[in-house]
């Protein structure tokens, strides 16, 4: 008996679940099948081909191909624009095209646009928040909202929303997070666990693997002048780690722990330690979150509306200053 549930597990961990999804049909439930236990998780196939012929099809099509081919299209040597300033692609955060739960994906990201940010103190369209991820993880600069890459763009995102508008529950999507580690996250540590978890792919100098023909890469960047800016949203320690923890290594049975809570906020530390591995910097952030007190708890980059340490911030432990926070909102 035991071993036939063990069976079942395993087919249902190991097969793939193929999600096709019609803007005008309505779409399947697909979400509560994810994950199967806290450590395994399932991934969909979006598939395209169900979409009908038409305009639309075409620029979804395109909009999942700037996910997937940032770099060819929209990069320093893009055939259609020179957008970005680095060689990533979109799809090495949001993996798959922001279709792999606890991937970064973007399953209901139109939904939750126009948005307030504090960051910027205004409200945000879908379009300002792609432009916002061109300019600081890609390094770029924003790309026109008229233009057919913009277009596709949304287009692509309303159809990941049309995916999973009806679905009872959406596991997986942002944000999300990992428990907060109960002492400050310690990067010297990270860093031993980064040369023996991290750097076959990243290397030993966090520099990564450029691609066969040496433009775009195989393993992307995780410091230096190439890879996402100090400020950017993965330079936060708890939101990285649970990217770590979740997604990486990327090549990992996804039935097994590869890297405990502890190890990502750890090696997250020594990722974005930008002491000891510098990375691309604009110097902006005087002028983001006019409100201190709207900026998250493990925002690096003070000043603070709060007592705690810059460092405390940056390292943690987080959880106080979490707690500081909500009980102040209670009021
Ligand atoms: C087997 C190779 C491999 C290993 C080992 C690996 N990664 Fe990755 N990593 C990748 C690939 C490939 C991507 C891009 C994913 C994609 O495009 O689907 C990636 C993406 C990333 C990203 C986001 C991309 C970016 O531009 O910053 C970070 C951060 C990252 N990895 C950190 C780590 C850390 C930390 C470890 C060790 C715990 C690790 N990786 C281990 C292959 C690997
Ligand atoms: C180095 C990693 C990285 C890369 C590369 C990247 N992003 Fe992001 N992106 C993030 C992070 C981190 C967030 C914030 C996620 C969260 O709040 O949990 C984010 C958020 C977003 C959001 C808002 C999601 C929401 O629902 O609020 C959109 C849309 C987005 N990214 C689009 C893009 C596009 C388009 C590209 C390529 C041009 C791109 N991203 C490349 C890291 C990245």
């Amino acid at each position: 008996m035991q071993k036939k549930i063990y069976q079942f597990f395993l087919l249902t961990i190991t097969s793939c679940f193929i999600v096709s999804c019609n803007t005008s049909e309505k779409p399947a439930s697909i979400h509560s099948i994810y994950k199967t236990s806290s450590d395994s998780i399932q991934t969909a196939v979006y598939d395209t081909s169900a979409i009908s012929e038409g305009p639309e099809k075409v620029a979804i099509l395109y909009g999942r191909e700037l996910f997937m081919n940032t770099h060819k299209l929209i990069g320093p040597k893009g055939t259609v624009l020179q957008q970005t300033g680095n060689e990533v692609d979109c799809r090495n955060c949001h993996i798959n095209g922001g279709t792999k739960p606890f991937g970064m994906p973007l399953f209901t990201s139109v939904a939750r646009y126009p948005q307030y940010r504090a960051r910027e103190s205004n409200i945000l369209t879908i379009q300002d928040r792609v432009n916002n991820c061109i300019e600081r993880p890609l390094l770029g600069k924003a790309i026109p909202f008229n233009s057919k890459e913009m277009n596709a763009f949304a287009m692509y995102l309303k159809w990941l929303w049309d995916c999973n508008k009806n679905a009872m529950k959406i596991e997986g999507d942002i944000p999300n997070r990992i428990p907060w580690m109960n002492r400050r996250a310690d990067w010297q540590k990270g860093k031993a666990d980064y040369a023996q978890l991290c750097a076959r792919c990243h290397g030993i100098d966090g520099q990564g693997v450029k691609a066969p023909g040496g433009y775009g890469y195989t393993y992307p960047p995780v410091w230096g002048e190439h890879a996402y800016s100090i400020g950017s949203s993965m330079h936060r320690v708890g939101k990285l780690a649970a990217f770590i923890r979740n997604n990486m290594p990327n090549d990992m049975d996804i039935t097994k722990i590869h890297v405990t809570e502890e190890q990502a906020y750890d090696i997250a530390a020594y990722l974005n330690n930008e002491q000891v591995n510098p990375r691309p910097d604009f110097h902006e952030d005087d002028i983001l979150y006019p409100n201190h007190a709207d900026k998250s708890v493990d925002y690096p980059i003070g000043p603070y509306a709060d007592t705690f340490s810059q460092d405390q911030h940056k390292y943690g432990p987080f959880k106080p200053i979490d707690d500081y926070w909500k009980a102040r909102r209670k009021k």
